[in-house]
């Protein structure tokens, strides 16, 4: 008898290097970004109650700001890594970070679940996280076909979970690729839990 596991869903975790220093400089500037820009303001009023995304208004970042531009040079090998890892033929095509943006979570702030369409890899990277900052959660990505699926029990198959908890922790990130359905629920802590999000797309020439 034999079983395999197949279909394989790649989830990459790691830390920044030095983030303390980097993270004391982002919090500044992304304090100060999230009371400049007004139309982000407006935009987070509607779709982030409670809270400040730059996503609609500031999401080209590494081109702004040199700290901002540190982050995203200091991500690019892991997210070859990753590409690497998932054994991609990217046809002479670089991965490139396309969009990176602000989020500030106070108590009570959510994110519905959402995936990224047109990109390649994307993720997140925590900047500041207070006790009780709530977990991203990952969803199994075959959970549409599961309708008529007995229950798991986690206690005789623990990675039959159907969500994956990312606990957010200051200097570290996560990447995934960018279909894989994720969600940020009510956040909990009492200072407000600050992060960046970031997508990937491949760019340049494809082989012909
Ligand atoms: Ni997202």
């Amino acid at each position: 008898m034999e079983i395999v596991t197949l279909f394989p869903t790649l989830i990459y975790q790691s830390k920044l290097k030095r983030s303390g220093s980097l993270n004391l400089r982002l919090i500044k500037e992304i304090t100060e970004l999230s009371k400049q820009d007004k139309l982000g303001r407006q935009w987070s009023k509607e779709n982030y109650p409670g809270g400040y995304t730059s996503y609609a208004s500031l999401s080209d970042l590494p081109y702004r700001s040199p700290t901002f531009a540190q982050f995203s040079e200091a991500l690019e090998p892991h997210a070859n890594q990753f590409a690497k890892s998932q054994g991609w033929d990217t046809r002479g095509r670089q991965l490139r970070m396309t969009s990176c943006w602000i989020n500030i979570m106070p108590k009570g702030t959510y994110h519905t679940l959402h995936l990224h369409p047109h990109s390649v890899i994307s993720g997140t990277y925590y900047v500041s996280t207070p006790p009780s900052s709530v977990s991203l959660k990952l969803e199994d990505p075959r959970m549409a076909f599961y309708m008529n699926a007995p229950v798991r029990s986690l206690r005789k198959n623990p990675s039959g979970d159907l969500y994956y908890h990312v606990k957010p922790v200051a200097g570290s990130f996560v990447m995934f690729e960018s279909w894989l359905r994720h969600e940020v629920p009510p956040n909990q802590s009492l200072k407000p839990r600050i992060s960046l999000s970031f997508n990937y797309d491949l760019e340049g020439a494809e082989d012909e």
